[in-house]
C-alpha cells in the first residue's frame, strides 16, 4: 500500500467498556455504589457520604443515570412494577372495577403507567427526576391511605439505620387495613449481615402489624410481600449483633417508637 493510500480503520471502542454510553455515567454510579457498600457496612458517613456524591455530580447524576438502564447492570433485568403487579395479580388483588391506591417510595421512573387502567400510583422521591414524581421524604410523607406500597431498592438506600425504620412506620400510617407492602433488597443485606437477617426483618414487619405473605431471592435481590393484618405493637427494635464471621456488612433497621 502507497504511503498516500491509507486504509481507514474505523475504531471501535474497547470490550472493557462494556457498552457504557457515557464515562461519566460509570464513575458516578460507581462512586455512589462504593459509598452504598461503605453504608451497608454500617460505617456512620451519611453526613460525609452525601457530600462525597455531590462532588461525583450529585444525586441528580446518579438518578439520571440510573435512568440510563446502569441498574440492570448491578441487579439484572429487573423492573420492580412487573414483579409487584405480578404478585397483585396472582394473589387476586386486582380489583374487577377501580384501581388500587399504590404509593411508589423512592420512584426514578414512572413504572406504574402501562398499569394504569387499575393502579393509580403516586410516585415520590426525595429527589425528584421526573414532574409527575413528588418531591418528598417517606419518613414524614402524609396521603390518604394506600392499598399497596413499594420500597424497591429503597431501605438499603438509605445511610441511616433509623432513617430506614422510620420509613417503615410511615408506611405503616400510610396504609390501609388489609393492604400490601413490598420490599426489595439486596440479598447481601439479608445473608450477608452480622445485624440483619429475613427473620429479622419479619419480626419488625410483625411488630408493625405486618405478616409475611411471600418471600423468595433471585441471585441478587430478595422480594418481599407483606399483608397488613395487626395492630401496631409499638415496638422498638436496636442494635442486636445476630452472626459473627469474616467480611460481614452492618446492615440493620432500627425501629424507634414513634
Ligand atoms: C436505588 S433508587 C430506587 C429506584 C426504584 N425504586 C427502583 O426499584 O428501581 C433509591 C431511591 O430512593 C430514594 N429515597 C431514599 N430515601 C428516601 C426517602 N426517605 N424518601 C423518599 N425517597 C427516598 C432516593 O432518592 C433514590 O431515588
Amino acid at each position: 500500500m502507497g504511503r498516500g493510500k491509507r486504509k481507514h480503520v474505523k475504531l471501535r471502542a474497547p470490550v472493557t467498556s462494556q457498552g457504557h454510553k457515557n464515562h461519566s455515567d460509570r464513575e458516578i454510579i460507581d462512586k455512589v455504589h462504593q459509598l452504598n457498600q461503605k453504608i451497608a457496612a454500617g460505617e456512620d458517613v451519611p453526613k460525609s457520604a452525601r457530600l462525597e456524591i455531590e462532588k461525583a455530580g450529585g444525586i441528580n447524576a446518579y438518578q439520571v443515570a440510573s435512568q440510563r438502564g446502569e441498574r440492570k447492570a448491578k441487579y439484572g433485568n429487573f423492573t420492580s412494577a412487573v414483579w409487584v403487579t405480578k404478585q397483585l395479580k396472582s394473589c387476586g388483588l386486582k380489583p374487577k372495577d377501580g384501581r388500587l391506591r399504590l404509593l411508589d417510595v423512592g420512584a426514578v421512573t414512572l413504572q406504574y403507567e402501562p398499569f394504569s387502567s387499575w393502579i393509580e400510583c403516586e410516585a415520590i422521591d426525595l429527589n425528584p427526576q421526573h414532574r409527575a414524581i413528588i418531591k418528598a421524604d417517606a419518613t414524614q410523607y402524609k396521603s390518604s391511605p394506600f392499598n399497596v406500597i413499594v420500597l424497591s431498592l429503597v431501605l438499603n438506600f438509605t445511610g441511616d439505620a433509623v432513617e430506614r425504620g422510620a420509613i417503615l412506620r410511615n408506611c405503616r400510617r400510610l396504609q390501609v387495613d388489609g393492604g400490601h407492602l413490598f420490599v426489595v433488597l439486596p440479598l447481601k443485606c439479608l445473608i450477608n449481615s452480622r445485624l440483619f437477617t429475613t427473620e429479622r426483618l419479619d419480626m419488625i414487619m410483625s411488630s408493625l402489624g405486618y405478616k409475611s405473605l411471600l418471600c423468595h431471592q433471585s441471585k441478587k435481590l430478595s422480594f418481599h410481600m407483606f399483608e397488613l393484618a395487626a395492630p401496631d405493637r409499638k415496638e422498638t427494635f436496636s442494635r442486636k449483633t445476630l452472626k459473627r464471621g469474616p467480611g460481614m456488612n452492618k446492615f440493620e433497621i432500627i425501629l424507634e417508637t414513634s
